[in-house]
């Protein structure tokens, strides 16, 4: 049940608990077209099994479950964010399809060979062991399955205070990884790199991540005091955000689980 939310709440909580608190809506790097580009790649079918790994309050798994209406499950270490997709109004009516549940990426509680497809729509940079995560990814999934591991990337060196700020904020410690990062991360595990699809991001104006906060903090159920802080607090965010984004593109990286590694080849994978 949603209560109402006050300004010392707003002051006191951590990014992470704030945008579960009000239920922010975290979208992977590329939204909805790269969660499409996802179910393409990988041929996800309605008789598919699909894992979403660090899934937060469920975005990609929802895209997912209406895009195919496939089963999926979210798992998220995040006990906050699992609590809020689970109050996730959409949940009712895709009861038998979608399952969220409390996980670690770096040990996951399924059996090999589980899923169809296992994807990660941006989380894989916030796992502290990404070798580990990519070994659990691979494990769970099926022989001739895909991995699907979106994320972002520097195509510039971005100021070292953004970086900082950056971490500090989420209480994480991202580096400035380029492209060839994920690619050897990638190159080091038993996955076929199958396919990168590459894209910059959109860096929104001032007006318009005034216009967003404004829009965010007054559809939450806050008090008007807490408004007022949620909102500057929001803007601030966001802002970073928006800096950090200038040096930024993402990829959606397919990876797929051979029986054996193929044959070397010359003109074309
Ligand atoms: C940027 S959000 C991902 C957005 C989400 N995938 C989506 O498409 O809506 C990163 C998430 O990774 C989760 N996370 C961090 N470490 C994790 C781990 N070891 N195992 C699983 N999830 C993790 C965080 O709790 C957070 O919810």
């Amino acid at each position: 049940m949603n209560t109402t939310i006050t300004k010392e709440q707003v002051e006191k909580m951590s990014y992470v608990q704030l945008l579960a608190k009000i239920k922010e809506v975290n979208r992977p790097p590329g939204g909805k077209r790269s969660i499409m580009r996802v179910v393409k790649d990988t041929h996800i079918q309605k008789d598919s099994l699909v894992l979403d790994v660090g899934c937060n309050t469920g975005y990609s798994t929802f895209e997912i479950a209406h895009l195919v209406k496939c089963k999926i499950t979210g798992l998220d270490i995040s006990p906050e964010m699992i609590a809020t997709a689970n109050t996730e109004r959409e949940l009712d009516s895709h009861k038998n399809l979608i399952e969220f549940i409390i996980g670690d990426g770096m040990n996951l509680p399924f059996n090999e060979e589980t899923f169809d497809v296992v994807m990660s729509g941006g989380s894989t940079a916030f796992i502290p062991d990404k070798k580990k995560a990519l070994e659990e990814y691979a494990r769970v999934t099926k022989t001739w399955g895909f991995v699907a591991d979106i994320n972002f990337f520097y195509h510039t060196q971005p100021p070292a205070n953004i970086l900082m700020e950056m971490n500090e904020l989420m209480n994480i410690n991202i580096e400035p990884w380029e492209l060839e990062y994920w690619l050897d991360i990638y190159s080091n595990t038993r996955l076929e790199i199958y396919n990168v699809h590459q894209d910059t991001v959109y860096v929104p104006s001032n007006a318009e991540i005034k216009k967003y906060c404004e829009t965010i903090a007054n559809d939450t159920d806050a008090t008007p005091d807490a408004k007022e802080v949620l909102l500057n607090r929001l803007t601030t965010i966001m802002t970073l955000f928006a800096e950090n984004h200038k040096y930024l593109s993402y990829g959606v990286f397919i990876l797929r689980k051979r029986k054996e590694p193929e044959q070397v080849s010359l003109f074309g994978a």
